[in-house]
């Protein structure tokens, strides 16, 4: 994967650019370097106050069924009323990478339903899962979450995030960052 790639995004925390980081909270593990804006795209800014990246890929864990219900139901990224973001790099354990495909699955959805929660939190939030974990030894997080909505679904945002955080999949969570955003 080049740095060019059109599914490589690099996300720049920086001292200018379109969004505003409003709040960090560490829920697990180390905080990230406080920067005032956040610069979001293909191109990499390198030097910024701190740098990471991920790549968009292949679903891993959804049934037919539920891919038909996310694509009728989602809406994209970059709606203009979409003022508001949230960047949540996460890292889950060797204990999660350990588990073989089918039981990752199982705790996810079985377990925890992941899809079926975040079903019903569409199309108000727009998302896009970037993964980091095979980009190589360096990258600090597994997988760089990021959402947009608009102002007034920042509450229901939270409600959605207090219902993955209290499910069995978040046993599994060694380190989150929560930043919110505002443009
Ligand atoms: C993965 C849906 C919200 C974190 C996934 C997948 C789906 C999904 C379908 C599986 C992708 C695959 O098959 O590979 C949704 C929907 C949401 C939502 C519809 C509603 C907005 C969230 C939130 C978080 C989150 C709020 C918290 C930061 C993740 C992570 C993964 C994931 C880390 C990767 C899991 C892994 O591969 O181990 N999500 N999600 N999601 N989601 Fe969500």
């Amino acid at each position: 994967m080049t740095p060019t790639s059109p599914r490589h995004f690099h996300f720049n925390g920086s001292l200018t650019g379109p969004w505003r980081v409003t709040r960090q909270v560490a829920l697990r593990g180390d905080p990230l370097p406080a920067a005032p804006c956040l610069v979001v795209g293909t191109a990499d800014q390198r030097p910024g106050v701190w740098h990471l990246q991920g790549i968009t890929s292949n679903e891993r864990y959804v049934t037919r069924a539920e891919r038909t219900e996310l694509v009728a139901r989602q809406e994209g990224l970059g709606r203009v009323a979409s003022t508001r973001a949230a960047l949540i790099p996460i890292r889950k354990t060797a204990a999660w990478w350990a588990l073989t495909q089918d039981e990752r699955r199982d705790v996810l959805e079985g377990q925890s339903r992941h899809i079926a929660i975040g079903l019903r939190y569409l199309p108000a939030i727009a998302r896009r899962l970037h993964h980091c974990r095979d980009l190589g030894p360096d990258e600090p997080f597994d997988f760089l979450t990021w959402f947009e909505y608009g102002p007034d679904d920042e509450p229901a945002f939270d409600d959605l995030l207090a219902a993955l955080r209290a499910s069995p999949e978040w046993t599994y969570v060694d380190r989150e960052v929560d930043l919110r955003l505002a443009r």
